[in-house]
């Protein structure tokens, strides 16, 4: 595992990616994770088609497409997708990573909010994964990877539509593994702990439809508190590209999770072994619940 770009980028003058995989397309490039995906592809020498909702945020470097997507219209969204696929001449790699935190009482929250969230992130993004699958399907070749979260495992309070969002991104991509084995294409179910991105900046944290109580009020804060201390003191992004790098290298389908120690190797390790019910309680525990 690599945790620096000088790291990475020696390991990549020598590295066979570019010759495995010789076009991308990511979600959400303009900043964080993607951009970090986005840099590390095109220093592996793979040209990259990215997208932005908005040109200004749109990178400009040597390699990189920029493209114009808004993932809350699946209609065009596929439009674009299907456009720049045929300009590239198809993606050997294809990166869902774009999506947005949204932190609220589930119950008082107008469901408009949840709505929005679950179009952007699972049910736009599944239909991304449908066209990027068919058209490698077609040409046999292939990496498709769908940006879950630890949170598919372990779900925060506070974020019940961003935790079955990812929960159900990584049931689709485990399910498109064995749709896929025998092929020439892969699937990546790639599940990030926390990193230290533009992501606790722009999570959405709507006005309660409903007063809440001030118990209620007091837990979120305290949970709030502990998830932005989670976010602020995470590793870098460029580790997290470093393990989608390794990961598209070994040329396998699989689950890979990446981030600190605990998150990413020893929490899933121990909650094998524990009960739901205990996993749940040390949650509960360390988010003051
Ligand atoms: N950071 C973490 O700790 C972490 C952990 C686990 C999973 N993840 C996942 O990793 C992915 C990237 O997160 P990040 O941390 O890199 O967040 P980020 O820094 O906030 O970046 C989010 C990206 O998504 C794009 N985006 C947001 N809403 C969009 C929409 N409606 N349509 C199209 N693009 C949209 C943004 O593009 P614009 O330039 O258009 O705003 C931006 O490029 C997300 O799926 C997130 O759930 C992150």
């Amino acid at each position: 595992m690599w945790r620096s770009y000088s790291a990475l980028a020696d390991r990549m003058s020598s590295s066979p990616l570019s010759s495995r995989y010789r076009t991308a397309f990511v979600t959400g490039a303009s900043t964080g994770l993607g951009r970090a995906f986005t840099n590390m592809l095109l220093a592996a020498g793979v040209e990259v088609w990215g997208t932005a909702r908005d040109r200004v945020r749109v990178p400009d470097c040597a390699g990189f497409h920029g493209v114009i997507l808004e993932l809350g219209d699946g209609e065009a969204a596929e439009e674009v997708f299907l456009k720049v696929e045929k300009e590239a001449g198809g993606f050997d790699v294809v990166i869902n990573n774009a999506g947005f935190g949204a932190f609220g009482d589930y119950a008082h929250t107008d469901f408009s909010v949840w709505e929005e969230q679950y179009r952007v992130m699972l049910v736009n993004t599944a239909r991304l994964s449908q066209v990027a699958l068919r058209g490698m399907l077609a040409r046999d070749r292939g990496a498709l990877v769908n940006v879950s979260s630890i949170a598919a495992e372990f779900g925060m309070p506070y974020q019940a539509v961003y935790n079955s969002i990812k929960a159900g991104l990584s049931a689709l991509n485990v399910s498109l593994m064995y749709e896929v084995k025998g092929t020439g294409v892969r699937i990546i179910d790639f599940r990030p702990g926390d990193y230290r991105t533009d992501f606790e900046g722009s999570v959405r944290r709507p006005i309660q439809a409903a007063a809440l109580l001030p118990a209620t009020t007091a837990r979120m804060a305290r949970v709030w508190a502990a998830f932005a201390e989670m976010m602020q003191t995470g590793p870098a992004p460029a580790g997290a590209a470093a393990d989608l790098y390794a990961a598209l290298l070994k040329g396998r389908s699989g689950t890979v999770r990446t981030g600190r120690f605990f998150q990413s190797v020893l929490a899933p390790f121990l909650a094998r072994f524990g009960s739901l019910a205990l996993q749940r309680r040390i949650q509960e525990k360390y988010f003051g619940l």
